[in-house]
């Protein structure tokens, strides 16, 4: 398939660096439990497919397992490295976060990644100064250079009002499950309020895993409207919010579709409809372990 002729836009980080309004997912669907299982050469193409394809912005994280493949299709692609946004984040070896991020970089065979996350806040189980040291050493990493921007994810309000306490830097962004199933409450203000960009991981969860919903009939309208598919409505419906959409497919033609996004808009009207119409119903798709059943934070 050709490579769509289309200019993925940034969003200007507050640390003045930018990141693509689009991601490509080295997790999930590619997640290997087993670290010492062989390379998964699925994923080699599947991330080589997706940078031909266009995408330039890509995550990975060092509990995936999957950063040396990364590595791999980031060196067989061709495409030079200043080109490409590429994210890692630490939670295995959160206690030693200078060695982690040496061993993601060793993996990636990269000499720096643009974003580097602490990948979630439950290892302190609510305690405040083991954040804060935690974001210390991910400030230590920063001034190193092995990150150009640094943040967070699956950081809720008291989490982030522990290291903005105590930070230098603020964390840039922070990775969030974020779909209309899940809008966290008043969260997305709060991230406004303080200057912390948001990435939306999950986007399509209300088709893929939570289809049968009340925004079926909306997100078919739309999509009608606007000659898409109701995937690229839910990734427009994040974009539009300012928020970064990550996502990821083995399939070509669904990578290349998700693309198009960048050729329409919803009106501001529409982004509220979905998000009203999303209020009705509930679907958390990740870290289920920590939350209750009906815990919208
Ligand atoms: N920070 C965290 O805690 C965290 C947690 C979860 C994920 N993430 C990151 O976010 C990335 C994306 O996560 P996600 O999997 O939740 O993304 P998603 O965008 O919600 O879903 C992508 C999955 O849905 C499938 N899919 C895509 N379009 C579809 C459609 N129209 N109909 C049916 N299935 C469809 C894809 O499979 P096909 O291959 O069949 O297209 C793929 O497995 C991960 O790879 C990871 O990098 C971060």
């Amino acid at each position: 398939m050709a490579k769509l002729d289309i200019n993925i836009p940034d969003l200007t980080l507050p640390d003045g660096n930018k990141i693509p309004l689009i991601g490509y997912g080295t997790g999930t669907a590619w997640f290997k439990t087993d670290g010492n299982s062989p390379k998964d050469q699925k994923l080699i193409d599947a991330a080589k497919l997706a940078i031909k394809t266009g995408y330039t912005h890509l995550d990975g994280a060092e509990v995936y397992n999957t950063e040396e493949e990364l590595g791999d299709a980031i060196k067989q692609s061709g495409v030079s490295r200043d080109k490409l946004f590429v994210t890692t984040k630490v939670i295995t070896n959160i206690q030693d976060i200078p060695g982690a991020i040496d061993t993601s970089l060793k993996k990636l065979g990269l000499d720096h990644v643009d974003l580097y996350l602490i990948h979630a806040p439950f290892f302190a189980k609510g305690d405040e100064t083991a954040l804060q040291q935690k974001w210390a050493q991910m400030e230590e990493v920063a001034a190193s250079g092995k990150a150009k921007s640094i943040g967070v994810s699956n950081f809720l309000k008291p989490h982030l009002d522990a290291i903005l306490k105590t930070a230098k830097v603020r964390p840039a962004i922070n990775q969030i499950e974020f779909h209309p199933y899940l809008q966290h409450g008043d969260l997305v203000a709060y991230h406004k309020n303080k200057d912390i960009k948001i990435a939306a991981y999950g986007p399509l969860l209300p088709i893929t895993k939570a289809s049968g919903g009340p925004l079926d009939p909306l997100l078919a309208s739309l999509a009608k409207k606007y000659a898409v598919s109701p995937g690229e409505i839910l990734l427009r419906w994040v974009i539009d919010q300012d928020i970064v959409a990550v996502t990821t497919s083995s399939k070509e033609q669904r990578l290349s579709d998700y693309l198009r996004v960048f050729t329409f808009k919803l009106t501001p009207k529409e982004v509220e409809e979905i998000s009203d119409a999303g209020k009705d119903h509930h679907f958390r798709g990740f870290w289920n372990h920590i939350f209750d059943k009906e815990d919208r934070a």
